[in-house]
């Protein structure tokens, strides 16, 4: 019997596989999160996150540039902040002048072309490293809204594009979108952390901020690893809220999930190749035992596959990097 079905014709040449690929990374598909800490000069290591620094406001920046010349055009910030500035209330985040809006208005007056995405949630200011307020062992989600919404109207009074509550309390969507509205805001978007898992796979990220919750855990708001269907649920509410992107998190160990968003909504999907995903693939290639740079663009790739438009990823210069070597 001869073979009339030969799949391999098609994978024959770099030129054919070119053709027939169905899913292209492109540098203008990353964002880079970033660290900002207090003190210009300053940077620190991250012990999970080799490649990846607490940088001071001035190296943020240098950073920033380097990034956008490759091609990426957005960043996310993330503050860490010294403890003393840590309250129960997560009081620093309301404060103008403090560590992040003066990092985006730096950002926004040396790149004003640069996306610049904040995060929305308590942890990086609370001192009980809860994204929402916690008393007496107990989230209490609706005290928690006006001091999420008022961060973001702080954050895109400061300039940022787009606002990223990554907290996961209910209805913060709408708070947030409603203050921003009533503050003049109206085109700042919102990303919404619209499907966050309660996963393991922070840890590198939490130590790079100090921001482990110092009792209790993160189940009571943060999605059950095990459920896929209340995807649909948090999809919906979402949408009706007011989100303009909606966020998978972590990446590649739901990449399910991915693609159940991506069939439930007509908003541009992100997904979130988060801090452990980042140091698995670091610590290996350390060790000799993977390649780094083959398997962060193999994992990016299967994150856009899976149907994300937006890849929040450590490796995103890297990454960029790369796409431009091999064009
Ligand atoms: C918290 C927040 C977390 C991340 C982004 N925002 C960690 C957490 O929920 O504890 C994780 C990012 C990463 O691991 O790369 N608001």
């Amino acid at each position: 019997m001869p073979l009339i079905q030969r799949p391999r014709r098609n994978r024959a040449t770099p030129g054919v596989r070119n053709l027939v690929r169905e899913t292209h990374l492109h540098a203008h598909d990353l964002v880079w999160p970033m660290f900002v800490v207090e003190g210009d000069g300053r940077r620190e290591p991250i012990g999970a996150m080799p490649g990846i620094d607490r940088l001071g406001i001035d190296l943020l920046v240098a950073e920033a540039e380097r990034a956008h010349a490759l091609g990426v055009p957005a960043v996310a910030l993330f503050p860490a902040l010294d403890d003393r500035l840590k309250n129960s209330t997560g009081t620093e985040s309301l404060n103008p002048e403090g560590l992040l809006p003066r990092a985006i208005r730096a950002l926004k007056r040396a790149l004003p072309d640069l996306v610049v995405i904040t995060d929305v949630a308590l942890d990086p200011y609370s001192s009980d490293g809860h994204d929402g307020l916690y008393r007496d062992g107990r989230i209490v989600n609706d005290e928690t809204l006006p001091l999420l919404a008022g961060m973001a109207v702080v954050q895109a009074a400061a300039g940022a594009d787009v606002v990223a509550p990554s907290d996961m309390m209910d209805g913060r969507v709408a708070a947030i979108r409603a203050a921003l509205d009533n503050a003049g805001h109206t085109d700042t978007a919102i990303c919404s952390y619209c499907v966050k898992y309660a996963s393991a796979f922070y840890g590198p990220f939490r130590e790079a901020l100090d921001s482990a919750p110092r009792a209790g855990d993160k189940k009571t708001y943060q999605m059950d690893p095990a459920n896929a269907r209340e995807v649909v649920r948090e999809v919906a509410l979402d949408e009706a809220e007011g989100a303009d992107w909606l966020l998978v998190k972590p990446g590649l160990p739901y990449l399910d999930i991915v693609q159940r968003v991506r069939q439930a909504t007509a908003l541009p999907v992100a997904a979130y190749h988060v801090s452990g995903e980042y140091a698995m693939l670091r610590a290996a290639a350390h060790n000799g035992w993977l390649d780094y740079d083959r398997c962060l663009l193999e994992s990016l790739t299967a994150l856009k596959r899976a149907g994300a438009d937006i890849l929040f990823t450590y490796g995103a210069v890297d990454a960029a990097r790369l796409l431009r070597q091999k064009a």
